[in-house]
C-alpha cells in the first residue's frame, strides 16, 4: 500500500457546544484522506499519546486570549491580570490533586520534566525504587544523581507491594524514594498507589505518583493516596497547551537549587564588593519556574480540572467502562489478537489497551487503520520498553510475522463515540481475516 501524505484537514463548521455535553472535545468531525482517494471522519483513538482538546478548555483560552499578558513582570493591567490567573490556577490544580497545606504546585512542560525537576530537588544519593514496567519519563530520571533499584515486573497488584516492601525493607538508610505510576500507559491497568504508599510509609520512604494516565480518568488526591508528590502533563488531560504539573511537599523543593537559573527564580541578584554576584532563590514554586511562565498552559491545564470535576469523573467513568467493554469484548472475539496485560483480564484499568496481531507487524497494522479506515492509534513500544519486552516474551512469537514485533495501542475517554470503536473492531476483523 502507498502512504498517503497527510493534507490539511477540513474542519467541521459544528462544533460541540459544551452547555450540551460539558465533555466535549474538539476534533468531532474532521474528515481525513484514506489511501483509496477517499475520505472519512477520523476516529481518534490515541488519547494515551496526546488526549483531544476539551471544547470548554478551549473556549476558556479564547476568552482569555485577548487579555494575555506577562506573568510576574509587568505593571500594566494586562500582565497583573495574567499573574492573578497564573496563581489561580495554581489553587485550582491544588484543589484538584488534594494538595495539603504546604504543598507547591510547580508548573512544568511535561510529566517528563516534573519527574527530572523531582529526580534534580531530591537530595543526593536518595535511593529510588522503580519498577521495571515503568514509563521511561518515570524510570530515566534518577539514574543521574542517585541509587536506583530496579523493582522485578510484577505480575499481580499483591505482588507488587510484597515486592516494594521487600526492596524497601533492604534499602540502606537515608533518603528513600518509591517512584509509582497509577495507571500504565500501555496496559491500562491500575497499581496499588495506595498500598505501595503505605509499605513506603512503613519503611520511611517518601512516594512520587506519575499519574499521567491516571489523572485523566480518575480523581486524583495526594492525601488520601498519601504520597507526597504527583506529577501529569496537560496534553493527556485535554489541555495540550505545553504544560505539566509537579505537585506535593515543598521541603525538597525549597531546598534544592533552582531546576533551572535564571529570571523569575531570582529574589535578589546582587554585585559583590570583591567583584561577582550573589543571589537569592525564591522559596516557593517560583524557584523552579524560570524564565517566563507558560500562563496560556497552566490556564488550559486549571480549566480541565475545573470542567472535569464540574462534570464528575462518575460519568466519564461510566462512559468509559461502557466502551472499554465493548472494546474488549470485539477484540477477544478475534482469534488473531493477543492482548497485553500484567494483571490478568479481571484487573482494574483505564481504557487503554494494547495488543499483538497474529500476521501483522504493529507499525504496519496501526498505519492501515489509518490509511484503510481514518482511525488513529499508536504502535511500538510506547516509551516504556522494558515493560512491552515483557510482555511480548508472553505472549510467544506471533504466527506470521518475522520483522521486529510490535504492538498496537488502542486509548480514548472523553467525547469519544461508540461508532468509533465498533469502527476499529470492523477494521481489525476486516484486516485479520
Ligand atoms: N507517554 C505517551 C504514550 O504513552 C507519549 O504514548
Amino acid at each position: 500500500m502507498t502512504t498517503t501524505t497527510p493534507a490539511v484537514p477540513s474542519v467541521p463548521s459544528q462544533a460541540p457546544d459544551p452547555a450540551s455535553d460539558p465533555l466535549a472535545v474538539l476534533g468531532a468531525g474532521v474528515r481525513v484522506p484514506l489511501a483509496d482517494g477517499g475520505e472519512t471522519e477520523y476516529a481518534a483513538l490515541d488519547y494515551a499519546a496526546s488526549a483531544p482538546v476539551l471544547r470548554q478548555v478551549w473556549d476558556d483560552v479564547a476568552a482569555y486570549a485577548p487579555y494575555y499578558g506577562s506573568v510576574h513582570r509587568g505593571a500594566g493591567h494586562l500582565s497583573r491580570l495574567s499573574t492573578r490567573l497564573f496563581e489561580e490556577s495554581r489553587e485550582t490544580v491544588a484543589r484538584f490533586l488534594g494538595c495539603r497545606p504546604g504543598d507547591q504546585v510547580v508548573f512544568t512542560r511535561s510529566t517528563t520534566d516534573s519527574l527530572n525537576l523531582l529526580a534534580a530537588a531530591a537530595p543526593a544519593g536518595t535511593r529510588v525504587l522503580v519498577f521495571e514496567s515503568e514509563h521511561h519519563a518515570a524510570l530515566l530520571p534518577w539514574r543521574r544523581r542517585h541509587d536506583v533499584t530496579y523493582l522485578p515486573v510484577p505480575r499481580s497488584p499483591e505482588e507488587a507491594v510484597r515486592t516494594a516492601e521487600r526492596a524497601l525493607r533492604a534499602a540502606p538508610s537515608g533518603p528513600k524514594l518509591l517512584c509509582v505510576t497509577g495507571a500504565s500507559n500501555v496496559t491500562g491497568e491500575l497499581w496499588p498507589v495506595r498500598e505501595l504508599a503505605a509499605a513506603a510509609r512503613r519503611h520511611g520512604a517518601r512516594v512520587v505518583l506519575d499519574a499521567a494516565q491516571l489523572a485523566p480518568h480518575r480523581p486524583v488526591d495526594l492525601a488520601a493516596l498519601d504520597v507526597d508528590w504527583v506529577a501529569f502533563s496537560g496534553h493527556k488531560l485535554y489541555a495540550p497547551f505545553g504544560s505539566g504539573v509537579l505537585a506535593g511537599r515543598a521541603d525538597w523543593l525549597r531546598r534544592a537549587e533552582p531546576y533551572l537559573a535564571g529570571g523569575g527564580a531570582s529574589r535578589i541578584v546582587a554585585r559583590r564588593a570583591d567583584g561577582g554576584v550573589d543571589v537569592e532563590w525564591h522559596h516557593d514554586e517560583a524557584r523552579h519556574e524560570a524564565g517566563s511562565p507558560n500562563v496560556i498552559g497552566a490556564y488550559a491545564i486549571a480549566s480541565a480540572c475545573r470542567t472535569l470535576t464540574k462534570a464528575g469523573f462518575d460519568r466519564l467513568l461510566r462512559h468509559e467502562e461502557r466502551l472499554l467493554t465493548r472494546l474488549r469484548a470485539g477484540l477477544a472475539a478475534v482469534p488473531a489478537v493477543r492482548p497485553l496485560s500484567l494483571f490478568g483480564p479481571d484487573a482494574a484499568r483505564v481504557p487503554v489497551v494494547s495488543f499483538t496481531v497474529d500476521g501483522w507487524d504493529g507499525d504496519a497494522f496501526a498505519r492501515a487503520l489509518s490509511e484503510r479506515h481514518g482511525i488513529g492509534v499508536r504502535s511500538g513500544l510506547f516509551c516504556a520498553q522494558p515493560l512491552v519486552r515483557a510482555l511480548l516474551d508472553d505472549t510467544g512469537p506471533v504466527a506470521g510475522c518475522d520483522g521486529p514485533l510490535q504492538p498496537v495501542r488502542v486509548s480514548f475517554g472523553a467525547g469519544t463515540p461508540t461508532a468509533h470503536i465498533d469502527r476499529l473492531l470492523r477494521a481489525v476483523r476486516e484486516l485479520t481475516e
